[in-house]
């Protein structure tokens, strides 16, 4: 309640991009200074053995993870992860360093929670992301989220995502390669099922080369867009299988904008509660064709209720970002607990309720 009725109306006060800078400041200096025991004080961790959860040989202390985008540098895990979280997907990282778009590029849509962005994949490449991660400690499970530089040509995608894979790979429990954020241009055209085979099959090549030299198995994950139609999701699926990827993110932000006000639909992607539907949905169709894919299930997550319909549509983990604005730091302890009393109320485990909708 703090959070909405005093923090946010003050951090609203500023562009939405210098909120998010203000807030990633603020958590930098405390993780870095004497005060950094408050972390534990503030009641943002929640532990429960029936969140825990092993997946492809990850070990979740809870299924709830921060989205990528949110901390595009890398620099920003450390604090991060003192947040309650079950898991941080940093990035998207490109080979190149990028600016990103021209500012404003960020909005909000306060009336319905949620945001438009083209920020357009602003972070530092691949080889100054892996320095960061060179020197900071890993605590919770990571995911690298990797996505194709702007000034490489389409045909160069391969070779891109290889680049910026084979430098972050060493600091990754997982990848995840980023074919829908719609501020690239023709990054979405990778959906395609022949595009997206040719994208991936050197990369799980590589990866599968690597289990053999170093420390193991390394999970890949597909992000798609909420945009897809099923035939469109069965062929990305199709690839995933014959590929042997680990599993899908579904979604990223929407470029369809008919549900919010016509003077607020800026160019770039919709997040928040407009997209939750459709990406449940995704999610739902996904789980009953029955691949045994992973799925992470992101998008409009702003409570226990929404995380936990997600769930039971058949996601193994979920992700949040536009909700964590919205509902500020507490939200994935709120999660936590509302999972933790629903599983306890139904003498169950996670893996009970996963895909178990009415
Ligand atoms: C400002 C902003 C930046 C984002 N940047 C990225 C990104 O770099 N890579 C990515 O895969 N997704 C990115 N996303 C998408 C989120 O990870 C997430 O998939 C999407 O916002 C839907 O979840 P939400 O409704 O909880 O926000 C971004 C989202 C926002 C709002």
């Amino acid at each position: 309640m703090i959070y909405e009725t005093i923090i946010r109306p003050f951090l609203f006060l500023s562009h939405p991009e210098t909120a998010h800078h203000l807030f990633l400041s603020f958590l930098e200096s405390v993780s870095k200074s004497n005060f950094r025991f408050l972390f534990q004080y503030a009641g943002l961790q929640y532990h429960s053995s029936r969140l825990q959860n092993s997946l492809e040989g990850i070990d979740f202390p809870n299924p709830i993870g921060l989205a990528a985008g949110f901390d595009k540098s890398g620099k920003s895990y450390p604090s991060l992860s003192e947040l309650g979280f079950g898991f941080i997907e940093c990035g998207t990282f490109t080979s190149l360093p990028q600016q990103g778009n021209p500012k404003p590029r960020l909005f909000r849509i306060p009336e319905r929670e949620a945001l438009i962005n083209r920020m357009g994949f602003n972070n530092p490449g691949a080889q100054n992301a892996a320095r960061f991660f060179s020197q900071q400690q890993k605590v919770l499970p990571r995911g690298i989220n990797i996505g194709k530089s702007k000034l490489k040509p389409f045909s160069q995608a391969s070779e891109d995502y290889l680049d910026s894979l084979k430098k972050l790979a060493p600091f990754a429990d997982y990848v995840t390669i980023n074919v829908s954020s719609p501020n690239t241009p023709h990054l979405r055209q990778l959906q395609k099922k022949k595009e997206l085979l040719s994208l991936l099959r050197p990369i799980q090549k590589n990866l599968k080369l690597r289990a053999t030299s170093s420390k193991g198995h390394l999970p890949l994950f597909v992000k798609i867009a909420p945009d897809l139609s099923l035939n469109e999701l069965d062929d990305i699926l199709d690839v995933l299988v014959e590929v042997d990827a680990s599993g899908i993110i579904i979604s990223n932000t929407s470029t369809d904008h008919h549900s919010i006000p016509k003077e607020q639909r800026e160019k770039g992607g919709l997040s928040g509660p407009p997209i939750r539907q459709k990406s449940t949905e995704l999610i739902r169709h996904c789980y009953k064709a029955g691949t045994q894919l992973l799925i992470i299930g992101v998008g409009g997550i702003s409570s226990g209720e929404s995380a936990l319909a997600k769930i039971l549509a058949g996601a193994s983990l979920i992700q949040i970002y536009t909700g964590y604005i919205y509902r500020g730091p507490y939200l994935p302890v709120k999660i936590c607990r509302y999972l933790d009393r629903f599983l306890e109320k139904n003498d169950c485990t996670l893996k009970d309720i996963i895909g178990k909708e009415e």
